[in-house]
């Protein structure tokens, strides 16, 4: 369902990201972030699981009626009281969804939920209906559906989709599954579940063996078009899929995925993930792809040297694509005349070979006593020929 060449953006930072241990968020700072990924263009946000507090459900009530152009789904279990939560916290918003999920695999069934498959299957059927006649956009999740049987997980799909759903979703809850086997997974759903075109298929992956975007990428490819992600990767455990990694691999390599594309504004990616970070106070490593602080720096001096003669040595997208101002030209240890020539321009040094090279040996020597170097040492050590710091 819908144009083909597009892939949906669900952010569920609010809702699953929010579960990360220490990254609870007040009302007003769930709002602030909600702003901000309408002004990076994803479809849908799920803003939180209503039923879990009254705090909760007044938070995704606030964002529904306050945050406008973009879905709002708030998540249930499969419920009444759930469901009649969620719809209280979402009817306001210019596109409500309501999110009903309910556990598919064995282990779930016997150990969690303490119900057969049988009354699994019955409760997908007479929920999603209920949830239906509230709302016109219900999503159905067959939580831990990668270790679930996948005979009944056709049946469970076909249930749903009969009940009214209009987007299933496929979640790989604890991380368990590998690319080749969830691309497998995807085409087998579409092959199997009668009235699976009709509906939005959709993808939700969690990090346990760092295979999160792997997964998902793998699940467009084998016709997911939505995807259930986060700023930053944050979420349960190792998190869930980083929503910048996703939007940047396919916006990066056209050719693996036939040119399907997000709806988002990438150059708000940066401002995204900082200000989810400040306001969880969840830092991002600085080797994080796309928002991390090392993402676009190049210090050894062969990476420099590429680097200023054509970008494209070593940079797959340009740091401005995903809001960073500039690539950062580190030096240190491993940088080379090349990077140190290029700093020194910038400054207004303009040295011959000669004195390049005895600046160069200088700046060697400071190196390899002080991790970073900046720009200020460097003033000084042209200026006073000797490589003690001005400042540090
Ligand atoms: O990981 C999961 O299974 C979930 C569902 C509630 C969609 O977060
Ligand atoms: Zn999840």
């Amino acid at each position: 369902m819908g144009d083909p060449a597009v892939v949906k953006i669900f952010d569920t930072t609010l809702r699953d990201g929010e579960q990360s241990p220490g990254a609870t968020l007040t009302t007003a700072e769930k709002l602030q972030v909600a702003q901000q990924l309408g002004r990076l263009n994803v479809d849908i946000i799920e803003a939180g699981f209503p039923a879990a507090s009254p705090g909760d459900l007044a938070a995704v009530k606030e964002i529904a009626r306050s945050v406008r152009g973009v879905a709002i789904a708030g998540l249930a279990r499969a419920f009444k009281g759930d469901i009649d939560a969620a719809w209280e916290a979402v009817c306001d918003a210019e596109l409500p969804v309501i999110h009903v999920f309910l556990a598919t695999s064995d282990i779930h069934l016997q150990h969690k939920l303490c119900i057969s498959r049988e009354e699994a299957l019955a409760r997908v059927r007479t929920m999603v209906a209920y949830a239906r006649n509230l709302c016109p956009t219900i999503e159905f999740s067959a939580e831990d559906a990668t270790r679930s049987d996948r005979d009944y997980l056709c049946q469970v799909f076909e249930a749903a989709i009969q009940a009214g759903a209009t987007t299933v979703n496929v979640p790989d809850t604890v991380g368990y599954t590998f690319p080749h086997e969830y691309e497998a997974l995807f085409r087998m759903l579409r092959e199997r579940v009668p009235g699976m075109e009709q509906v939005t298929l959709s993808a939700h992956c969690h990090d346990d063996l760092g295979m999160a975007t792997a997964n998902t990428l793998a699940a467009i490819k084998g016709g997911a078009r939505q995807v259930e992600v986060t700023v930053n990767g944050l979420g349960e455990r190792a998190g869930n899929t980083a929503l910048e990694e996703v939007v940047m691999a396919l916006r990066t390599r056209p050719d693996t995925f036939g040119g399907v594309d997000t709806h988002i504004n990438a150059q708000e990616l940066l401002a995204t993930s900082q200000l989810v970070s400040k306001l969880t106070g969840i830092l991002v490593q600085p080797n994080k792809a796309i928002v991390g602080m090392n993402a676009f720096a190049h210090e050894a001096g062969i990476h420099q040297d590429g680097m200023l003669k054509n970008r494209t040595t070593y940079e797959i997208m340009t740091p401005q694509s995903v809001g960073w101002n500039d690539t950062n030209l580190v030096l240190g240890k491993h940088s080379g005349r090349h990077g140190l020539d290029a700093r020194l321009r910038k400054l207004g040094h303009k040295l011959n070979a000669e004195q390049l090279q005895s600046a160069y040996g200088r700046f060697v020597a400071l190196a390899d006593q002080k991790k970073n170097i900046n720009d200020a040492d460097l003033v000084y050590i042209i200026e006073s020929g000797q490589e003690t710091p001005a400042a540090v």
